[in-house]
């Protein structure tokens, strides 16, 4: 029903119309002072996607600066921050939505909360939008912060706006409170970390899990930043899908064991940000 009269909609929709909408996407883009890259709709809600250091940190085969997972006793012990990602409702999103690179000096006076709350926890570096690789911050802000256009507009907000709205919705806290603690013998409910989070915010997450672990926890939000359903509509079927195809009934929420010597310190081959 829904393709249906979304076809004819496109089919009826005058070309006069079409070309005043394309035409005021350049303008947007023009306004930012960057080059159009490609014509992306604007997006539909926010992502807000948090990584479990317990589980990325087993993938540390070698220490270098950029990898908190290498801060001995001072790695992060609760959730972080991967991205801040405007998705669309049907399960894609837009990236690289504006030729705008990455400048550290704008973020200067976040970095120490960003260094804590919204580190790296890999060596690897991560491609950037214009064929090259960068640092994560890189990553995250060209790939996907350009793409948060009109409601946030550059870089620092970017940041400044991930981090709050971490700060708003802890859910290391929430897991807590509900007996979930870091453990590297207990398994817990799915469908009990589902609710617990549910409980709290009023929203209904994603989780994402690695070898029966949970890998992330992801919190979607309308565009003004109320919490809403990480799918919606039909979406939720298939996403409750995907969900159960990742992550087992019990999951893991293992404990970041720190290497002190900065060896070997798992199983997991791959050292990659893929997202
Ligand atoms: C989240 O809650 C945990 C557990 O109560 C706490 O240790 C941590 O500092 C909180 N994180 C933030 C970013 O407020």
């Amino acid at each position: 029903m829904a393709s249906f009269s979304a076809q004819i909609r496109i089919i009826t929709v005058p070309w006069l119309f079409l070309a005043i909408i394309v035409g005021s996407l350049c303008a947007i883009d023009e306004v930012n002072g960057s080059i159009v890259e490609a014509h992306q709709r604007e997006f539909d809600y926010f992502a807000l996607a948090l990584q479990w250091p317990g589980t990325y940190c087993r993938r540390t085969r070698y220490c270098c600066s950029s990898n908190a997972c290498c801060r001995g006793s001072n790695a992060p012990a609760e959730f972080t921050i991967h991205g801040l990602w405007p998705d669309y409702n049907d399960g894609t999103y837009p990236s690289c939505c504006s030729r705008s690179d990455f400048d550290p000096k704008e973020i200067s006076t976040l970095t120490e909360a960003l260094e804590q709350y919204w580190p790296s926890l890999s060596c690897g570096s991560s491609s950037t939008c214009h064929g090259t690789r960068g640092s994560f911050w890189a990553h995250e802000v060209e790939k996907h912060g350009t793409c948060s256009f009109p409601v946030i507009r550059d870089e620092y907000n970017y940041f400044l706006t991930g981090l709050n709205v971490y700060f708003k919705y802890n859910v290391t806290k929430v897991l807590n409170e509900a007996g979930y603690f870091p453990s590297n013998r207990e398994k817990y409910p799915l469908g009990g970390i589902i609710s617990a989070i549910e409980n709290a915010f009023h929203t209904s997450p994603q989780v994402i899990c690695s070898h029966g672990a949970v890998e992330e926890i992801r919190l979607c939000f309308y565009k003004d930043f109320e919490p809403r359903d990480c799918a919606v509509g039909s979406d939720i079927k298939i996403d409750m899908v995907t969900s159960r195809k990742s992550c087992p009934r019990y999951v893991s929420l293992p404990l970041h064991v720190s290497s002190e010597s900065g060896g070997p310190q798992g199983w997991f081959a791959d050292d990659n940000e893929a997202l």
